[in-house]
């Protein structure tokens, strides 16, 4: 029987409540049950995200190494294997099995180590947004479509804008309701990661990079350049100048994933206002509260204020 990494266990119980332990008391036995019925023998150290166990196995019979990731139950959990069957191993790991029921895959097995580890951010920027264009291709019909939630942004900006205390000018806050006015209510049907950033992105041998842990939605790929954006934000403080760090990012992503500039800069304005009121309501996993928060909350403020001007 595989261990459960402990650290896992406890930010599961943490996050999910009773519904999470339950979990947690079955998911050795969903892992043998699915071990035996896919002809696999664990092979390394249990690994885990946020949300997921990912067993590394060897598959009897070949000579494939996988890694069995099972996640928790949760509805944001639902299309990632619809998300790796579309892409076939083109920009991401390949699927080999799937147990829908279980939330559980069989994947293509890369190296641990993520493009997180690169030091040289342009080179993070770059491989992401060269995964960002490759995954860029027809979304198959069953998976969300953001088109259909701009509504909902929309209403949220405002509701933060009025309830929430807070210093963000009225033009900062109306630049984001019209960026999911005007770009969030019109998406393509094309399939994006969803969650792209460096630590979702593997290095491997078939391709050099190769993505895992998608949502599987359906939108412009411009939006994951406001995911990728924010979490690059932080590396960016080192920089002497931020403004300029900034719109270098944006240059070079754009150019890597041949995205229009402009609407790239502006769904990262969008998801930085969204960011500094989120921050406000719900605090943010680096920091829950405190002097802290207070300061990334006025880091996404002034990132939201920053990527109001064209370039
Ligand atoms: N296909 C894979 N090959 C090798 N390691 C993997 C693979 N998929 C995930 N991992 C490892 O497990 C970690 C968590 O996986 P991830 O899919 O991101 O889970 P979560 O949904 O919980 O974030 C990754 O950061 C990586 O270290
Ligand atoms: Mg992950």
């Amino acid at each position: 029987m595989v261990g459960i990494p402990e650290a896992f266990a406890r930010s599961t119980v943490e996050r999910e409540g009773d519904p999470g332990a339950a979990w947690l008391a079955e998911l050795p036995g969903i892992v043998d049950e699915l071990l035996a019925r896919w002809g696999c023998v664990p092979d390394g150290e249990v690994m885990h995200g946020g949300v997921g166990v990912v067993v590394p196995v060897r598959r009897r019979g070949d000579e494939v190494d996988a890694v069995l990731k099972v996640s928790f139950p949760h509805p944001g959990n639902v299309h990632e294997p619809d998300a790796f069957a579309a892409w076939g191993g083109r920009g991401a790991v390949r699927l080999y099995e799937r147990e829908d029921e279980r939330f559980a895959m069989l994947l293509e097995r890369v190296q641990a180590s993520t493009l997180a580890e690169v030091e040289d951010g342009d080179e993070v920027v770059t491989v992401a947004g060269r995964i960002n264009r490759r995954l860029a291709v027809p979304a198959p019909p069953g998976l969300p479509r953001l088109r259909e939630r701009a509504g909902s942004w929309e209403e949220q900006l405002r509701k933060d804008a009025e309830e929430l205390p807070h210093t963000l000018p009225r033009h900062v806050v109306d630049a984001a309701v019209a960026t999911v006015r005007e770009l969030g209510s019109v998406q393509p049907d094309v399939l994006i990661h969803g969650d792209l950033h460096p630590r979702n992105i593997l290095r491997a041998h078939r391709e050099p990079w190769l993505a895992v842990d998608p949502k599987g939605h359906a939108g412009d790929p411009a939006y994951d350049g406001g995911t990728l954006l924010k979490s690059r934000a932080l590396a960016l403080l080192e920089a002497d100048d931020l403004r300029k760090a900034l719109h270098r990012t944006l240059d070079v992503f754009a150019e890597a994933a041949e995205l229009d500039r402009e609407r790239t800069r502006r769904w990262a304005q969008f998801h930085a206002v969204q960011a500094a009121f989120w921050g406000r309501r719900h605090g943010f996993r680096i920091a829950r509260g405190g002097p802290r928060l207070d300061w990334l909350v006025e880091f996404a403020d002034r990132l939201s204020e920053l990527l109001m001007e064209p370039s």
